[in-house]
């Protein structure tokens, strides 16, 4: 009696547990310290753990669009099984980040200079939406469309996003859209218009930046 009470319990601890792993789950966990780099000769040291690939960046931006500057395992392979990843987001007046979603990740972004509009998209199709100052943060939930715009400002705007992977990946959707060779045919059905719309958007979206 008193064994099948304790089976149970441990039973039902188990099963929260595990749900609570599940809940929490992003990157697969790594059953090691960290993932050496692959050809390590085990002679690596502190170097390995850092990235010194943003020095510069904040507060330095001359490009006149959109600028993303990425310190996930790609650019910093010691995040490799750690989970985590930063981005860093400059906006000149009027710079636009279009609608994109990260499959693996939520993101949330801190404002740090400037102010931006900001929204996501949830799957029933409501837009929920912001105005950030220096100072706020906002969560774009994990999959979800979303967009950041540098309204009406003479300022820059500036943020850092944290992401809960290491590699959230990202998919732009006026790219994945209109620029991977999906037929004019199938756009022009799905958007509702004429294939002359479809190729004038493809012909922009293609076209150097001004
Ligand atoms: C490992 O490979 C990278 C480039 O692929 C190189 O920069 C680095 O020096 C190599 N490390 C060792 C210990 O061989
Ligand atoms: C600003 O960025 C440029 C490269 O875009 C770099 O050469 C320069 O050193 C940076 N300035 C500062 C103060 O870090
Ligand atoms: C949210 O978006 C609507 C347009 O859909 C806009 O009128 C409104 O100002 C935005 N709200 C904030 C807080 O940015």
């Amino acid at each position: 009696m008193a064994s099948t009470l304790l089976k149970n319990l441990l039973l039902s601890l188990l099963v929260v547990s595990a749900g609570f792993w599940v809940a929490k789950a992003s990157d697969p966990d790594i059953l090691f310290d960290f993932v050496a780099p692959a050809n390590s000769t085990n002679n690596f040291d502190g170097n390995y753990f850092t990235f010194i690939g943003l020095r510069g960046v904040l507060f330095n931006n001359t490009s006149p669009n959109f600028k993303v500057t990425k310190a996930s395992m790609v650019e910093f392979p010691a995040l490799n099984g750690q989970s985590v990843s930063f981005a860093i987001l400059q906006y000149p007046a009027g710079g636009l980040n279009p609608p994109h979603t990260h499959p693996r990740s939520a993101e949330l972004l801190f404002l740090v200079q400037g102010s931006l509009q900001v929204g996501f998209v949830d799957t029933t199709n409501k837009l929920y939406n912001q105005t950030l100052q220096v100072g706020d943060m906002f969560i774009f939930p994990k999959g979800l469309v979303h967009f950041q715009y540098n309204a009406n400002t003479p300022r820059t705007a500036t943020a850092i996003s944290a992401f809960g992977s290491a590699n959230a990946g990202t998919i732009s959707i006026p790219t994945s859209i209109f620029t991977t060779g999906i037929d004019d045919v199938i756009l022009a059905k799905a958007f509702k218009t004429d294939i002359a719309t479809i190729q004038n958007i493809k012909a922009c979206l293609i076209a150097p930046k001004a």
